[in-house]
C-alpha cells in the first residue's frame, strides 16, 4: 500500500532544513552557520561557538559575556541528584551514568518541559550546556572514588570542567592554560555536526513532542555505539593493541580483509570522501599541546605512521577512507589525564550544544511533524492462527 523510497540507513533522504551545519564531504570543508570549523577552533571559544549556533550570529563582547555569565548560573546539579549517582556500580562506564542523569533532569526541572514556549526552550539548552560538564565530572569522580566537586564559576566553561574532574579538596587545582585551550579546542570540534545518528536521534525523539531532558539522553545513547561517537575510545584502544609502529601492517591487512569484522576506528566517514577537517586541526592540536607540556606519547607515532600507511593503500584510496574526528582525539585526552571510558562523554558534552540548537531549530519549525519512517515489509502474508497444542 502507497510506494516508498527505500534508503537503508538514509543515505539519500534529507530529514529536515537547517541553517546551523554545512558539510561538502567531497572537499573535506565543515562550516557553522558559515564559518569555517578551521577558523573557529583556532580562534573563538567553544561559548563563542555554542552561541552562534543558538543565536544565529557570533555574540558581541558584551553579548558573549552575557552568555558565559547565564551558563554559569546553571552548572549546579540538584543536590538530589548526587544521590541517583550512588545507585551505579563503581565501574559503571560514563556513559551508561550520562544516559540516566540526563534523562533524569526532567524530573527535576518540569518548568523546562513546557516545550511550547521558546524561553523555556532556551533556559531548558542553557541548563543541559551548563550541567553537563557537572554531570560528566562526577562520573568520573564516583568511578576513581573521589568526592564529587561543586561548580567554581569563576573559571571559564573548560577551565571549571578540568577542576571538577582532576581537583580534589584538600588541594587547590590550578587550571593549565594550554590544556584548558586544547579541550576548549576538541569541544569547539565537536560542537555540531548536522544531521549524524545521535542528532538525528535526538530530532526524532524530539518530534513526538517528548522533553528536551529526554531527547538528549536518547542523543547520548546513539552517540555510544562504536561507529558513532565509541569510535574516540575504539580508536585509542585500538593504537595501544597495535603498540608499535611495526604491528601496523598485520592490523591494515586485517582491515581490509572482508572476512574480519575489524575496522580501523577513527577511520572512514558517512559525509566525509576527502580528509576530515577536523582531524586537520586534531593532529596539529596533538603537537602543540605535546611541546607545550613537554610530553610524548608513542601512540602518536603509531598514529602517524598508521595514518601514512593507510593513505598509500590502494584499499583505502579507492574505498575514500580517511582518518576522521575520533583519530587523533584521544590522542590528546589521554595526555591530558582521561581515562578511555571518559572520550565518549566528553563528546557527549560537546555535542549537547549542537544537539540543543538542532532541537530548537526544529521545534521551531513551522512544517514540523512527528518523524515517521515507513518500511518495506517482506514478512509473512495473512495466515490464521494455530493453538499451541496442534502446532
Ligand atoms: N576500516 C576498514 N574498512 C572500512 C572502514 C574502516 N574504518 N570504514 C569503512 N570501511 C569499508 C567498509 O567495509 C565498506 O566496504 P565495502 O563497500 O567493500 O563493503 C566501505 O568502506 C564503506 O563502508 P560503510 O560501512 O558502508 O560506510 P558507512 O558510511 O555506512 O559507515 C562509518 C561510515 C563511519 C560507520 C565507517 O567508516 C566506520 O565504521 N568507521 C570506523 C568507526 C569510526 O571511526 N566512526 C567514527 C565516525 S566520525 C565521528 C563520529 O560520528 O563519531
Amino acid at each position: 500500500t502507497g510506494m516508498f523510497t527505500y534508503d537503508p540507513g538514509f543515505t539519500s533522504t534529507a530529514s529536515c532544513e537547517s541553517t546551523l551545519t554545512y558539510i561538502d564531504g567531497d572537499e573535506g570543508v565543515l562550516l557553522h552557520r558559515g564559518y569555517p570549523i578551521g577558523q573557529l577552533a583556532e580562534q573563538s571559544s567553544f561559548m563563542e561557538v555554542a552561541y552562534l549556533l543558538l543565536n544565529h550570529e557570533l555574540p558581541s563582547a558584551a553579548e558573549l559575556d552575557k552568555f558565559t555569565y547565564t551558563i554559569s548560573r546553571h552548572t549546579m546539579l540538584h543536590e538530589q541528584l548526587a544521590q541517583f549517582y550512588r545507585g551505579f556500580r563503581r565501574d559503571a562506564h560514563p556513559m551508561a551514568i550520562m544516559c540516566g542523569v540526563v534523562g533524569a533532569l526532567s524530573a527535576f526541572y518540569h518548568d523546562s518541559t513546557d516545550i511550547a514556549d521558546p524561553h523555556q526552550r532556551m533556559i531548558a539548552s542553557h541548563r543541559l550546556i551548563a550541567k553537563m560538564p557537572t554531570i560528566a565530572a562526577m562520573a568520573y569522580k564516583y568511578s576513581v572514588g573521589q568526592p564529587f566537586l561543586y561548580p567554581d564559576n569563576s573559571l571559564s566553561y573548560t577551565g571549571n570542567f578540568l577542576r571538577m574532574t582532576f581537583g580534589v579538596p584538600a588541594e587547590p587545582y590550578e587550571v593549565n592554560p594550554v590544556v584548558e585551550r586544547a579541550l576548549d579546542r576538541i569541544f569547539i570540534l565537536h560542537a555540531d555536526h548536522e544531521q549524524n545518528a545521535s542528532t538525528s536521534t535526538v530530532r526524532l525523539a524530539g518530534s513526538s513532542g517528548a522533553n528536551p531532558f529526554a531527547c538528549i539522553a536518547a542523543g547520548i545513547a546513539c552517540l555510544w555505539g562504536p561507529a558513532h561517537g565509541g569510535a574516540n575510545e575504539a580508536a585509542l584502544n585500538m593504537l595501544r593493541e597495535i603498540g608499535t609502529p611495526d604491528r601496523i601492517p598485520e592490523y591494515i591487512a586485517r582491515a581490509k580483509d572482508k572476512n574480519d569484522p575489524f575496522r580501523l576506528m577513527g577511520f572512514g566517514h558517512r559525509v566525509y570522501k576527502n580528509y576530515d577537517p577536523r582531524a586537520t586541526v586534531m593532529q596539529k592540536t596533538v603537537r602543540e599541546v605535546f611541546d607545550s607540556l613537554g610530553v610524548s606519547d608513542p601512540v602518536f607515532e603509531t598514529a602517524l605512521q598508521l595514518e601514512e600507511i593507510a593513505l598509500k593503500d590502494e584499499y583505502f584510496a579507492e574505498k575514500k577512507l580517511f582518518p576522521n574526528v575520533d583519530f587523533y582525539s584521544g590522542v590528546i585526552l589521554s595526555a591530558i589525564g582521561f581515562p578511555t571510558t571518559m572520550f565518549t562523554a566528553l563528546f557527549a558534552l560537546a555535542r549537547t550544544v549542537g544537539w540543543v540548537a538542532q532541537w530548537n531549530e526544529m521545534i521551531s519549525d513551522p512544517e514540523q511533524k512527528i518523524g515517521r519512517p515507513r518500511q518495506l515489509y517482506t514478512g509473512p502474508t495473512q495466515r490464521d492462527y494455530v493453538p499451541v497444542g496442534e502446532r
